[in-house]
């Protein structure tokens, strides 16, 4: 979960999220690299005293300043579609969840079982509780399987929201009027926190999502 100060990635429950870091991490290598690169030209611009009154073009550097940025992108594009594709892949999910984003709370339908159904309010903080998470905690959680593929499905009844979980590498909007599909799987047991993020409304910061993770055979 996030925690005060924290201004790196949470720490992963789930292989694509694990991955997503791994590209992640690759891409700012290649953007510090630029900026130290950018800012030395441009530094050294300021100090130097290079004057050249016939100097109109340089077939050479223009081509080679065309290409390194060329390869450079192609660098980050294609680690990026492979992620991409990856995220989208799911075969033979266990079970599916349903969750359906309101104005301001997520309710969610297990829809391999009969009738099994909840809605999931932000509950009030608890000072005196140490397990009562601040504006994270929920009435009822969802509780999924651990090393399991699940499909979830996600709509709104009334505006856009967003299901988010950074931990698990999952977000993906909640529109009213159509359904959509994806996926995680969960390496690990634990509890497992997200939020809304697209902005619904005067309580859109109120809307959080558990997941708690436990064994199949519990
Ligand atoms: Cu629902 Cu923001």
């Amino acid at each position: 979960m996030a925690t005060w100060f924290n201004f790196n990635m949470q720490n992963s429950a789930s292989p694509l999220m694990e991955q997503i870091i791994f590209f992640h991490d690759h891409t700012l290598i290649i953007l510090i690299m630029i900026t130290i690169l950018v800012g030395y030209l441009m530094i050294n611009l300021f100090f130097n005293k290079y004057i050249n009154r016939f100097l109109l073009d340089g077939q050479m550097i223009e081509l080679i300043w065309t290409i390194i940025p060329t390869i450079t992108l192609i660098f980050i594009a294609l680690p990026s579609l492979r992620l991409l594709y990856l995220l989208d892949e799911l075969n033979n999910p266990l079970i599916t969840l349903k969750s359906i984003g309101h104005q301001w709370y997520w309710s969610y339908e297990y829809s391999d079982f009969n009738d099994v159904s909840f809605d999931s309010y932000m509950i009030n903080y608890n000072k005196s509780d140490i397990n009562n998470f601040r504006l994270l905690d929920v009435d009822n959680r969802i509780i999924l399987p651990m090393n399991n593929q699940i499909r979830i499905m996600v709509t709104a009844t009334d505006v856009i929201h967003s299901w988010t979980i950074p931990s698990l590498g999952v977000k993906i909007d909640a529109n009213p009027g159509r359904l959509n599909q994806t996926n995680l799987f969960i390496n690990r047991p634990g509890i497992f926190f997200g939020q809304c993020s697209e902005i619904c409304g005067a309580n859109h910061s109120f809307m959080p999502i558990m997941i708690e993770s436990i064994s199949i055979k519990n």
